[in-house]
């Protein structure tokens, strides 16, 4: 049996020595190694009783999960508060596919995703509804509490959780995750710890108006990388907590950073909980310093390389949404598009445009008249997340443009300002 160089409870020791069934005792041992990896004093008890996993999408080749799912239900394992996931890679009603993406999709990246559905029902799977990346938006109410201890991976919702929510949270890996909230506990080590919530980066905003959130949130990611950031200068810019637009703001932002970098907590002065409590106490001793201003938002916009094999051509699809947007965002991009189109005098936008959103915030904005103006535009509205559908040999060759700086990312999507986006879709510019 492992040897575990932390501290164990009797419990989580006999669970380890497998008291508790042999499949309780394996996940242990792989919970225990991982936080021995990184000197983890202890297991510490989850409190905030939901879930969130990562892994939403029966992909083919993920070939250990499906065997591994069947032995956790054999064993009787549940998420005992049930849990929510990212969002599902398929909608092919909203997001039209032509018969060789839909070949591909359905027998060759997604094949599994009916009978993975099924397994994560069966071992806590809220409801079928339940797929989505911002989980911790109040229309989903996977909320959890400012110094409440989670086991999620999907990295938009950690740093959401531990900078803006208060939350404590490593940046753990898929299954790892499942296995700390199936079992109930989180090694302590980084964000765990007061120690590793620290800052060892002060950013200073000094732009002359309020920064896009995802070039801000890709210029710090990629500057501190793993480390800690305290963003001082943003303030100006955000309206207190919970303000729907600072939600959304440091939602966008959150995701840049830890997309274009890796970062997993950010605090922003006078603006995030331990910001607002600690101040510049957060900083660690011999800390570095980054400012930014326009000319460097300017820099790191135009350093993002375009993988477009035609980058002249007109962009084919456009997404718009990574994070899920949040109902604000929603119905203000309804109004400007529409707004858009009548002072160009065009019906229709210019590229084939899909906004994506949590299947809750949709079914909420489905009950105003927005839905219907947004569909006038000809925009679809869908619960996909984009880069599942961008991720792929056919749909990636296409010329995807977006404003989200994660998608650019992680596929060969082009990345467009917010009012860039908006220009080039009710035809005021041309992608
Ligand atoms: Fe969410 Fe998918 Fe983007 S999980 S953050 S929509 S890459």
């Amino acid at each position: 049996m492992y040897k575990p160089l932390m501290e164990l409870t009797p419990e989580q020791q006999d669970i380890l020595s497998g008291k508790q069934g042999e499949t309780k005792a394996k996940m242990m041992e792989c919970l225990v190694r991982y936080g021995d990896i990184f000197h983890a004093k202890r297991l510490l008890p989850i409190t905030h009783p939901e879930g969130h996993l990562v892994t939403s999408f029966g992909i083919t080749m993920l070939k250990p999960i499906y065997p591994l799912m069947d032995e956790l239900i054999k064993a009787g394992l549940k998420a005992p508060e049930g849990f929510t996931v990212d969002p599902r890679p398929i909608d092919y009603a909203n997001v039209k596919c032509n018969p060789i993406e839909k070949l591909v999709f359905d027998k060759f990246m997604y094949s599994k995703q009916e009978s993975y559905e099924k397994q994560l029902q069966a071992i806590g799977l809220k409801d079928t509804n339940g797929f989505t990346c911002t989980s911790y938006l109040p229309e989903i109410g996977n909320t959890p509490k400012e110094g409440d201890v989670l086991s999620w991976a999907e990295s938009s919702a950690v740093v959401f959780a531990n900078s803006v929510l208060g939350a404590h949270c490593n940046r753990n890996s898929g299954v790892l995750e499942m296995f700390g909230m199936l079992l109930g506990y989180a090694p302590e080590f980084g964000f765990l710890t007061a120690e590793g919530r620290k800052a060892t980066w002060k950013v200073i905003v000094k732009t002359t108006t309020k920064p896009e959130a995802q070039i801000l949130g890709s210029a710090v990611g990629m500057k501190v990388l793993t480390e800690v950031p305290y963003v001082e200068g943003l303030d100006q810019y955000l309206k207190p907590l919970p303000d729907e637009d600072t939600v959304a703001y440091l939602k966008d932002f959150g995701a840049a950073t830890a997309s274009n970098g890796a970062v997993g907590l950010y605090h922003i002065d006078k603006v995030t909980p331990e910001a607002k409590e600690q101040g510049e106490g957060l900083l660690k001793e011999g800390y570095k310093t980054y400012v930014i201003d326009d000319a460097e938002i300017e820099r790191v916009y135009q350093s993002y390389p375009v993988m477009w094999k035609n980058p002249d051509k007109k962009a084919q699809k456009c997404f718009i949404g990574c994070p899920h947007l949040t109902l604000k965002q929603l119905v203000d991009w309804t109004d400007k598009l529409s707004a858009g189109l009548v002072a160009s005098g065009l019906k229709k936008l210019t590229v084939d445009t899909v906004l994506t959103t949590s299947p809750q915030v949709a079914a909420e904005f489905k009950k105003t008249d927005g839905y219907q103006k947004l569909l006038a535009t000809g925009a679809h509205l869908s619960y996909i997340c984009p880069l599942m559908y961008t991720n792929n040999p056919v749909a990636g060759k296409k010329r995807i443009m977006t404003n989200s700086n994660k998608l650019r990312t992680y596929s060969f999507s082009r990345y467009y300002k917010d009012q860039e986006v908006l220009d080039i879709l009710t035809g005021k510019e041309q992608a």
